[in-house]
């Protein structure tokens, strides 16, 4: 039987046990999760899609049937590239609905072949978000809690930086 693989696309910026979370639950459903990192030059994130892709792969050391990898342009087009049978996303409140349900049928009016599946987070990450995390930690907030510890060392380091820049 062919492997049943799904993308789970975002922007990552950085990892949070929030994405962990949903990548973990994708893993016992599908026998390979691709993950996949938007670059996308009309946002401005904090990490380089390559530094997002490094501590990511960084979290991936035990979850041997999860990979990363960089894209650009649409979901679905990642998706049918990648041999995927679906898209996965996290939903935490019923906040994330709206947009999500509008993204699902896009893409499903896009390439029908590709299904998205929502998964939930469990209760300890609903109010997890990496902007959310961001700010916490830029304004000295402790977020070891919430993202990994390889994602709170880049943070502290890169708001370091900017700082000593005097940004
Ligand atoms: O982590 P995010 O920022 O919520 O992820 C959003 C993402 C990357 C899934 C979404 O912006 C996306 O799919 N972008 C790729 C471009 C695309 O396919 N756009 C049409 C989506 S309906």
């Amino acid at each position: 039987m062919s492997e049943r693989i799904a993308v789970y696309p975002g922007s990552f910026d950085p990892v949070t046990f929030g994405h962990l979370d949903i990548l973990d639950r994708s893993a016992a459903i599908f026998d390979r999760v691709l993950v996949g990192v938007l670059e996308n030059p009309s946002k401005t994130p904090l990490f380089t899609a390559e530094e997002r892709v490094e501590l990511i792969s960084a979290c991936l050391e035990s979850r041997p049937r999860i990979q990363v990898t960089t894209f650009r342009g649409l979901t679905v087009d990642f998706a049918a590239t990648s041999g995927a049978i679906a898209i996965v996303r996290g939903l935490r409140a019923v906040s994330d609905f709206e947009t999500e349900f509008q993204m699902a049928l896009m893409n499903r009016r896009l390439n029908p072949a590709v299904n998205t599946v929502f998964l939930m987070t469990s209760f300890t990450n609903v109010f997890v978000s990496s902007s959310l995390i961001k700010e916490v930690c830029h304004l000295g907030g402790n977020v070891s809690e919430m993202a990994p510890p390889v994602s709170v060392e880049a943070m502290r380091r890169r708001f370091a930086e900017e700082r000593e820049r005097g940004e």
